[in-house]
């Protein structure tokens, strides 16, 4: 056994491995090591899961953002975006055609901003009203605490809320400096206070982005011990200041999420959109590499181009029946199963 496996075999055995070792391992990756990962991470993750996928329907509510983070698509100085958000009726309707699905978590995501926090509460309760049995997940971005735990108080159960990179300086060549890396870091220890469910992430090969700030991800997400991680690869948009960097690896992104299960066995992880955009089989290959979560698109057909964080994002033009079938076949015809259930940690 070489010295990579041999700290592969120890962060199966311990959850968690120095700064130094975390990159040696990230330097390490070849496509025989990445295998005995995903070997390790399939094993893991079928002792608590077997081979059962949870499945969350996502609701892009809104494009309008206040933020202007150099990678994404939808950031406030991208003239060319157009712009919409949705209104209640809508969202609820796609609520509504979702837990006919078979949906039992839905998502709400939008660019920062795009709702009033009052509006938020109102929806989440109204929701929850409609769907006692489903849980509620916001991706809304950074608030005050104080707002946070009024969308908690509303029925809200969990919150993603990726950090982006658990590494300062590389955060701060990702973003302008209206955003801060210690605000974004103080908003996750919020959430996990007020009592959410927690998801952080990071995007994979993002620009700047190294073996050692990737470590400093790992290390992060090994401390803070999130319920959900979200990663998938940096895609780049061609109206934004990253446009002509190179796009994420599939091999990168599916190593560390074989990594991200042996630290945290029962995370909650997801084989992303992005990852299907990358490759056409990239879910399955997520799935295979040790997520354990799809999120099918739920939101109106009539909207899902304009929430373009990146170029040539799949799932645009599918109805969301369309979009729940196609991952339900994806997911048999590798050995999982798609279930209808809130799909909670278990601890
Ligand atoms: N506004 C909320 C927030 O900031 O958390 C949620 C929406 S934001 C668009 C969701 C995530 O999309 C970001 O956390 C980021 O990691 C990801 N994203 C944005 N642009 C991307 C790109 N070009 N490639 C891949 N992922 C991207
Ligand atoms: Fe606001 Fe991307 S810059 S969601």
């Amino acid at each position: 056994m070489n010295n990579a496996e041999a700290l592969l075999e120890r962060l199966n055995e311990d959850h968690a491995l120095s700064l130094d070792e975390y990159e040696a391992l990230i330097e390490a990756q070849t496509p025989d090591l990445a295998q005995k990962a995903a070997a390790l991470a399939d094993r893991a993750r079928r002792e608590i899961y077997g081979n059962k996928i949870y499945v969350r329907g996502l609701i892009e509510i809104g494009n309008v953002c206040r933020n202007d983070c150099y990678y994404c698509g939808i950031r406030r100085s991208n003239k060319s975006c157009d712009r919409y958000v949705l209104d209640d009726e809508t969202i609820l309707a796609c609520c509504d055609e979702g837990d006919a699905l078979g949906f039992r978590t839905f998502v709400l995501q939008s660019g920062e901003g795009c709702l009033s926090v009052a509006r938020i509460c109102d929806l989440v309760r109204e929701i929850k009203r409609r769907h006692p049995a489903c849980a509620v997940t916001l991706s809304l971005g950074e608030y005050d605490r104080a707002d946070y735990q009024k969308m908690f108080d509303a029925g809200a159960d969990r919150y993603l809320l990726r950090h982006e990179t658990a590494d300062k300086a590389h955060y701060e060549k990702l973003h302008p400096a209206a955003l801060s890396f210690d605000r974004r870091m103080n908003c996750l220890r919020d959430l996990k206070a007020i009592g959410f469910q927690v998801g952080c992430g990071f995007m994979v090969g993002s620009p700047f982005q190294t073996a050692r700030t990737l470590a400093k991800d790992l290390k992060f997400i090994e401390a803070f011990q999130p319920d959900m991680c979200g990663i998938g690869p940096f895609v780049p948009h061609h109206a934004t200041p990253f446009a002509d960097e190179p796009a994420g690896t599939i091999e990168q992104t599916c190593y560390l999420l074989s990594l991200l299960r042996l630290i945290r066995p029962n995370l909650l992880l997801p084989a992303t959109t992005a990852l299907g955009t990358v490759d056409p089989r990239g879910r399955e290959k997520g799935i295979l590499a040790g997520a354990n979560v799809v999120m099918p698109n739920l939101s109106p057909t009539a909207t899902r181009k304009q929430y373009d964080l990146y170029d040539n994002k799949i799932c645009t033009g599918d109805e969301s029946a369309q979009c729940k079938n196609c991952l339900n076949m994806r997911m048999r015809t590798i050995g999982f199963e798609i279930v209808t259930d809130r799909g909670d940690i278990k601890k």
